[in-house]
């Protein structure tokens, strides 16, 4: 059977899913580095692990933006979300999902930018530092970005529960069109 790229009214297709599961697999690693941080504190592990946070985090952000507009692109053959409650609903955490994503890095990357300090991406020059600080492009993150990326997370789990809930306790398709 061919493989199906764009999305229909029944499925997402490959690129709708790749984008899906790249990101989550990011995602993992990057609130997983910083949990260590906060478990494992000043160690050899941490300092690895935090020290691929910003590089993945513009990973992320990038990854987000082709997948929006992907979305948009397949706004109308995409699966819908359905009328009533549970599908506004749905739609509605969807959004929050693809709000946080786009807030969490783009505040951070905005701070790093009026820091005036240097970023490499990937060990590449990314950023070269104006050396100046800008406080309007630092105060964002410094107020949220954290505090955003905990909520994100928590948007997380409240997702993966209702996917739970679709496969375990509705016993409908929901699930089987994102797993693939
Ligand atoms: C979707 C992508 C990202 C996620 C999920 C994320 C998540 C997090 C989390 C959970 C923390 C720990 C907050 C705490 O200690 O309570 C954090 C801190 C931090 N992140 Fe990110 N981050 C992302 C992108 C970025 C990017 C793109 C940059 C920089 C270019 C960045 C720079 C930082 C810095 C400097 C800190 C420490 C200061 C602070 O807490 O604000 N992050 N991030
Ligand atoms: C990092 C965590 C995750 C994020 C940020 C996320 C985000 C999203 C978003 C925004 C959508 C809407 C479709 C789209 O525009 O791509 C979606 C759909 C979906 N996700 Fe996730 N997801 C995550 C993790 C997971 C996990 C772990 C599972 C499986 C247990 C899962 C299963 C699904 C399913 C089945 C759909 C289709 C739902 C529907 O058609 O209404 N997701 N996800």
């Amino acid at each position: 059977m061919a493989v199906q790229m764009g999305d229909s009214g029944f499925k997402y297709g490959l690129m709708t899913r790749l984008l899906h599961w790249a990101m989550v697999a990011l995602l993992v690693w990057q609130f997983a580095g910083m949990g260590v941080k906060l478990i494992v504190g000043k160690a050899p592990i941490t300092a690895f692990w935090v020290g691929t946070h910003k590089s993945i985090g513009v990973a992320l952000l990038i990854l987000l933006i082709l997948r929006a507009g992907w979305g948009l692109y397949n706004l109308k053959v995409r699966p819908a979300h359905g009328g009533g409650f549970w599908g506004r609903a749905a739609l509605a955490g969807h959004l929050v999902l693809y709000a946080l994503m786009l807030i969490v890095p783009a505040s951070a990357l905005l701070r790093q930018y009026g820091s005036g300090k240097p970023m490499d991406l990937f060990g590449l020059p990314f950023i070269a530092g104006s050396g100046v600080e800008t406080a309007w492009m630092t105060a964002p993150a410094n107020a949220f970005h954290g505090l955003a990326a905990w909520v994100l997370l928590a948007a997380i789990a409240g997702h993966v529960l209702m996917v739970l809930v679709h496969r375990f306790i509705w016993k409908d398709d929901t699930a089987a069109r994102m797993m693939g």
